[in-house]
């Protein structure tokens, strides 16, 4: 009798049909030039990633999107994203493959993939909503939103056209990284305190206001030393100082969103501060490395989008892309926005730790109470 199959490493991983799907445009099966099979394969790869960021983002959200997030469960968020920034780290490099391609080989295939583009990613485009980029942060390119490109693609027919266009509809109706993070962090103890505990407003305040005098005190005692230094005027330099508190005040104030928003921006902001200020406590020290996670998401994507940029103008130049965009110059616009644009603007007004405001309640951190 038989008994049951045993699968082989072939079997496991479905190599007869992962091995066949390199054949290019219909019709081109079995004469692709070795180029074109190169460019086929590298972007295979690379789409084969992101399904895979994309589970591991999604696993990452979900733990993140709880209404109570145990301290245990925060090594896992952490886990997740760095598995996703060690496959955009291999991403970047993994870029010099693809420009083993001289310019002039890429040519002799070029015009065949128009109006195809890697604009057409729409697992690049769920990273982007999943990650919870604003629609307004999205580069245009033209007049065109590069998701309206995916559903007039996805318009003109074909089952895979429907199955992208359904996919970012999806991710859009989904909870994004970015809001479950911001939920997180507006429960962030500050001095012991949460936004369920009485006063909390006051203290929030109370740790905002102190922060904003050690900042201003720091950039006003560096300023006579400048001055001297750069031979620059100190009046000049001061004007600068002020607008950089202004600008720190505003941005803890949240001076720059909608009113109604502003009291939970103004927690969310300061808990991500009050992290990275006191991230050495035991308490903070999961916290610190998960806001430190993102952070490096966002550098590493920025990464990606440089690199590609570069490799582009290597094998094409400034020319228009077949996707019909600026090319280069779109490539690096996008490479501007952020996601997490409070994380990073937190780093500019962080003050070095002797200058930090005492630490109320320190032993909610883990720290007996300091004499
Ligand atoms: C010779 C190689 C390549 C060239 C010349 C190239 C060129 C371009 C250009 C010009 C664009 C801008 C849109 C357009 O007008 O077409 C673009 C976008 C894009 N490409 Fe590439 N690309 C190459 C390889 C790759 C590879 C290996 C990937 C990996 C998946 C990739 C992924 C993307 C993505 C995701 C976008 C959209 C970026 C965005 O809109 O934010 N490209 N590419």
């Amino acid at each position: 009798m038989e008994g049951p199959r045993t699968p082989a490493y072939w079997d496991y991983l479905r190599l007869d049909r992962l091995l066949s799907l390199q054949g290019g445009l219909e019709g081109d099966e079995g004469r692709l030039m070795t180029d074109e099979l190169h460019f086929i394969v590298v972007h295979q790869v690379f789409e084969l990633w992101f399904k895979l960021v994309l589970r591991e983002l999604r696993l990452a959200r979900d733990h993140l999107a709880a209404p109570v997030v145990p301290e245990g469960h925060v090594p896992h968020v952490v886990h997740h994203l760095r598995r996703v920034n060690e496959i955009l780290r291999l991403q970047v490099d993994q870029f010099r493959v693809m420009e083993t391609l001289t310019p002039q080989d890429f040519l002799a295939f070029r015009d065949k993939l128009i109006p195809a583009s890697g604009f057409q990613s729409f697992q690049l485009r769920e990273i982007e909503i999943l990650l919870g980029l604003e629609e307004e942060a999205r580069v245009p390119f033209g007049d065109a939103d590069p998701i309206e490109v995916i559903r007039r693609a996805a318009a003109a027919g074909g089952a895979t056209g429907a199955m992208a266009w359904g996919r970012i509809q999806a991710a859009r109706g989904e909870t994004h990284l970015r809001g479950a993070l911001e939920a997180w962090l507006e429960r962030t103890p500050i001095h012991g305190s949460g936004p369920a505990d009485p006063g909390d407003d006051a203290t929030v305040q109370g740790f905002v206001a102190d922060y904003l005098a050690a900042y201003a005190g720091n950039l006003e005692a560096q300023v006579p030393r400048m001055a001297a230094s750069l031979e620059a005027d100190e009046a000049m330099l001061r004007g600068r100082t002020a607008a950089d508190v202004d600008s720190a005040r505003r941005f803890l104030e949240a001076g720059d969103v909608p009113e109604a928003q502003r009291p939970r921006r103004r927690r969310v902001r300061a808990g991500a501060l009050f992290i990275e200020s006191y991230r050495e406590l035991p308490l903070l020290a999961w916290p610190r490395a998960l806001v430190d996670s993102v952070v490096e998401l966002e550098e590493m994507l920025v990464l990606w989008r440089t690199r590609h940029a570069r490799m582009v103008e290597r094998t094409i130049g400034r020319r228009m892309g077949t996707g019909g965009s600026s090319g280069v110059d779109y490539l690096d616009r996008t490479a501007r926005a952020r996601v997490f644009g409070d994380l990073w603007t937190v780093r500019s007004i962080l003050v070095p730790r002797d200058l930090l405001p005492p630490l109320r309640k320190a032993e909610v951190y883990g720290f007996a109470a300091r004499r």
